[in-house]
């Protein structure tokens, strides 16, 4: 069954940005050529079938299949996180603090989004990335292949599995505190992995762990609204000394960097 572009930006007039990358993607064409070419016919089935799943409270991107972050396309589905934003504010503080041909292990990888960028983005960095799910890694592994990266994978339960020292842990871990799931969105709630969302009650779990394995390396987190200091408190018992708090476009410490004081 066909129909013109502009009969089924219509019917989904309420969903005017998502039927429009969704038409795009489906005739290879840009969002502005769509606005010109209203009497174009297409294919409504997969149309429909895209927006039913979008309507029901399917995020965008795992429909679509991709997800742009730090400038490049990553792959995604319901195995992974859906990169946000606010991560590349930790990628660039590692690009700025990590030093030449530093040893760099992303805990928690998810697409890869921060392993994969740090290691185009800078040739000298040896970077592996780990993940305790396996479904993961595959989708980590498939944009390692897809964007030509240098990484080497590993399953591992935080940094129980690995041998080796590293320069800089980087990590944008669960921290979502348990208790929290419920209020967020349905289509983080219901779509995208518990795993990579919540550690257990505290939110902090995987972070008190970071702190508890990361060694002598420099240590560079993504941290939730409100943690900064909980976070302070675990670096303290730790013998960390937090070097930078970094805030995101809101103004909420979003990224804290720290070091061993010992
Ligand atoms: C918030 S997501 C981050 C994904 C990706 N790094 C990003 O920034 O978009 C957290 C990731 O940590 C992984 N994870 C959860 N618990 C873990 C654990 N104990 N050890 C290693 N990885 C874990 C999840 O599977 C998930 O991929």
């Amino acid at each position: 069954m066909t129909q013109t572009v502009d009969a089924i930006r219509t019917r989904y007039r309420e969903h005017r940005r998502d039927i429009d990358l969704l038409l795009s993607d489906l005739l290879g064409r840009s969002t502005a050529w769509l606005l010109a070419h209203g009497d174009q016919l297409v294919d409504e089935v997969p149309i429909d079938a895209a927006m039913q799943r979008r309507i029901a409270g399917e995020p965008l991107q795992y429909i679509r299949g991709r997800c742009e972050f730090y400038g490049r396309e990553f792959l995604v589905d319901d195995r992974v996180l859906i990169p946000r934003p606010e991560t590349e504010l930790l990628v660039e503080a590692v690009l700025r603090l990590a030093p030449r041909n530093a040893r760099i292990v992303d805990v928690g990888a998810g697409s890869g989004c921060i392993a994969i960028t740090l290691q185009l983005e800078r040739d000298d960095l040896e970077v592996v990335a780990i993940d305790r799910s396996l479904g993961a890694l595959a989708v980590t592994r498939r944009n390692r292949e897809a964007l030509g990266a240098r990484l080497r994978l590993a399953a591992s339960d935080v940094l129980t599995s690995l041998r080796g020292n590293f320069d800089v842990v980087v990590s944008n871990p669960p921290y979502i505190p348990a208790r929290d799931i419920d209020g967020l969105e349905v289509q983080v709630r219901e779509h995208e992995p518990r795993m990579a969302l919540t550690p257990g009650a505290s939110g902090t779990e995987i972070i008190e762990q970071l702190f508890a394995q990361a060694g002598r390396a420099t240590l560079a987190m993504e941290i939730g609204f409100g943690q900064e200091a909980a976070v302070r408190a675990i670096a303290e018992a730790h013998r960390f000394r937090v070097g930078e708090v970094i805030p995101d476009l809101a103004g909420i410490a979003r990224v804290v960097v720290s070091s061993p004081a010992w």
